[in-house]
């Protein structure tokens, strides 16, 4: 079966279950889904019940979609995302964010927890994704090329749109939220990096290290998605901090996921 048939018969399901018009995707990291609970109207699906979506299977992931209006906006929002270190293949991580494209969606929220690289960032920190560095060996986009989903060699000059910036920054700072901003390097996982790799990091320009969001937001630009990226930093990579555990992870989206909403909230209104 061809990509674009599995694409098919996967939006004719979720049109079945009352999806219609999606303006924003949005893709919700780590600690961060509940987000999609001030979704109204909402429309619940499972990834299990969805033709052509693998399960997820991080703690903290809920794994579904979620549909309905959210700051005014028509948003489908994934609680959950799929990672390269489970085992699924670039394709497969990458596939909601077709299914986004295909159901019109015209721009892409990314979210994530991540590693703080930057010796200014703090434990708790939101970061504008600014920029990005592919650091996973690998790219969603190898293989043959559907012209008519995207050209084959994308330009990645803007992959995170400048405007949206603008108005995150303007937002974050109306509302008193200190928004750090900068450069997000993806590494497959899933170990942690080592303090040779965060000072690697810090050399090549990164601000920040995680194990997703690239593969997403480099089929999003194919896909012609407008982006915005945003990063809850939640320690200090390793070497920068005594030693990293998920339950640190956790515990400090929990501790600020209520920044985290009001931001995004905030910013999709404007968008
Ligand atoms: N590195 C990679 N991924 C992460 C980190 C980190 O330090 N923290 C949360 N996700």
């Amino acid at each position: 079966m061809t990509l674009r048939e599995k694409l098919t018969e996967t939006v004719n399901y979720i049109h079945d279950q009352g999806v219609d018009r999606v303006e924003f995707g949005l893709i919700l990291g780590s600690g961060l889904g509940e987000l999609a609970e001030e979704i109204k109207d909402a429309t619940v699906i499972s990834y299990q019940d969805i033709p052509h979506f693998p399960e997820s299977t991080v703690v903290g992931h809920a794994g579904q979609l979620v549909y309905g209006t959210l700051s005014g906006k028509k948003v489908l929002a994934m609680q959950g995302r799929f990672h390269y270190y489970e085992g699924h293949n670039m394709q497969t991580v990458t596939y909601p964010v077709r299914v986004m494209a295909a159901l019109k969606a015209h721009s892409l929220i990314v979210t994530n927890a991540c590693g703080g690289v930057n010796t200014s960032f703090h434990p708790g920190d939101l970061m504008l994704i600014t920029d990005q560095i592919n650091y996973m060996g690998t790219n969603p986009l190898i293989g043959t090329n559907d012209d008519e989903m995207g050209p084959r060699f994308p330009d990645m000059s803007h992959a995170y749109n400048t405007s949206y910036q603008e108005v995150a920054k303007k937002v974050a700072q109306s509302l008193g939220i200190h928004l750090q901003e900068g450069v997000y390097m993806a590494f497959s996982g899933p170990t942690y990096e080592t303090p040779a790799e965060v000072r690697f990091a810090r050399t090549a320009g990164a601000d920040a290290v995680g194990m997703s969001t690239v593969p997403e937001v480099i089929v999003a630009v194919h896909s012609g998605l407008k982006v915005l990226g945003v990063s809850c930093i939640t320690n200090l990579a390793a070497g920068m901090q005594a030693n990293l555990n998920h339950e640190e992870v956790v515990q400090t989206t929990e501790r600020v996921k209520e920044d985290f909403k009001i931001l995004i909230k905030n910013t999709l209104a404007k968008l």
